[in-house]
């Protein structure tokens, strides 16, 4: 079958692979229909994350149908077209029965008591082949496959593995309440979602910041008050706007790649100011808010610890909270699922490209580089 391969840093290959089986009875394989690129894609393109990562086929956005079924797998079907969650779980374990799917403690054999597993992040989460491919191998199948209904595409369900659930637990995280002022930092897919998701839990403002034109044109569709941070002051926006006392709840949507310019990759791009959202929240929250950040902010091969310098007497003297990590995406996708069903919501908008998995690579690139007007790119296999 063919597989989006990661080669090296800014190197990917399209390749024939052997297809995967059910290698234990809980296991079912899909046929993907459906498989999205995620900025986390990018921090593993930059070559910053897993360095047994060659030879790793990427892809954790995955929706297909069922292919093959292992023989203990009770309540999925062949046929059932499905959307996994891209973190892994048992669904037994102290930490999945406590709504900690990301943290499960069987999923990851090669870190136990470590953070749990992802598809297609190498050993560092598990060492699972991810599904930019034509098959994918999907372990504790019933606890991982949620049914899509018939009145749900597979443009929208795709959204549901990662980056919908992700945006909506950024708000969650945050707290965020009706009537809340919120701003998100960063016009992603994230960053996107997590302005749907506050406008869905009834937030009456929502800032949203970035620097890419097309990007801050998608948040005013969806309803976000764009922020040009090259263009506009948004501590001075924000406070000017709330007779200086600042947003309810705030929501870092970018993570440690955070930039004035370039991206802190290897190679001659590097400016690195990966709290400079973080700190630009801090700014703007109002006294007692939390911050929710599931942007990422991981250990690097030059830094090991992700140690960075943090105004933490700035954080004390508001109370500020923050809370951060994977999304639990299994908290969410069921009633997200919902709500996209009764045409509540349509996270499709963030879709810019639908195209075949052969041109992975060269989107990859055009992703990267925020070229085109490009947002969230559909791969089909
Ligand atoms: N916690 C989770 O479970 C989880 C899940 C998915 C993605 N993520 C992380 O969320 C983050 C965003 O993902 P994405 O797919 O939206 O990525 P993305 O790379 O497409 O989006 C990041 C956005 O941040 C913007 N940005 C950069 N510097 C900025 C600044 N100084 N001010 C304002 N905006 C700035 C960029 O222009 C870009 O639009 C990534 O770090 C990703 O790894 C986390
Ligand atoms: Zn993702
Ligand atoms: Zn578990």
């Amino acid at each position: 079958m063919k597989a989006n391969v990661y080669m090296g840093p800014y190197k990917l290959e399209v390749k024939d692979k052997p297809k995967p089986k059910v290698e234990r009875p809980t296991d079912v394989v899909l046929k993907i229909t459906a498989t999205c690129i995620c900025g986390s894609d990018l921090h593993l393109y930059h070559g910053l994350i897993a360095p047994d990562l060659p030879g790793q086929t990427l892809g954790h956005e995955n929706v297909g149908v069922v292919d093959e079924v292992g023989s203990a797998v009770q309540f999925v079907k062949k046929g059932d077209r499905v959307v996994v969650p891209f973190n892994i779980s048992c669904g037994a374990c102290q930490f999945c029965n406590s709504g900690l799917w990301s943290m499960c403690d069987n999923a990851n054999p090669y870190n136990p008591k470590g953070p749990g597993a992802a598809f297609g992040y190498a050993k560092l989460l598990g060492g699972y082949d991810g599904g930019q491919a034509e098959y994918l191998r999907v372990p504790w199948a019933d606890t991982m496959c949620l049914k899509i209904p018939d009145n749900v595409r597979d443009d929208q369900a795709v959204l549901l593995a990662d980056i919908f659930p992700t945006g909506f637990f950024g708000c969650d995280i945050a707290g965020v309440k009706p009537g809340h002022v919120v701003v998100v930092g960063g016009c992603g897919p994230v960053g996107l979602m997590a302005q749907m998701s506050a406008l869905l839990r009834g937030a009456a403002r929502v800032y949203a910041t970035d620097r890419v034109p097309a990007r801050l044109e998608l948040a005013k569709k969806i309803g976000a008050v764009p922020i040009n941070v090259d263009k506009e002051d948004p501590v001075k926006r924000i406070l000017s706007d709330t007779d200086g006392w600042g947003a309810d709840a705030c929501v870092e949507a970018v993570g440690y790649e955070a930039t004035g310019k370039g991206v802190m990759a290897p190679g001659p791009k590097v400016e690195a100011k990966p709290l400079v959202v973080l700190e630009t929240l801090m700014k703007v929250a109002k006294k007692g808010a939390v911050i929710g950040m599931p942007g990422l902010f991981a250990p690097t091969p030059a830094d090991p610890e992700g140690r960075v310098s943090f105004p933490l007497g700035a954080a004390f003297t508001k109370e500020l909270g923050f809370r951060m990590g994977q999304c639990n995406v299994k908290n969410y996708n069921r009633y997200l699922m919902q709500a996209i069903a009764d045409k509540r919501v349509d996270p499709s908008i963030v879709i810019t490209h639908r195209e075949p998995l052969e041109k992975a690579p060269q989107l990859y690139e055009q992703f990267d580089k925020r070229e085109g007007g490009i947002v969230k790119v559909l791969l089909k296999p």
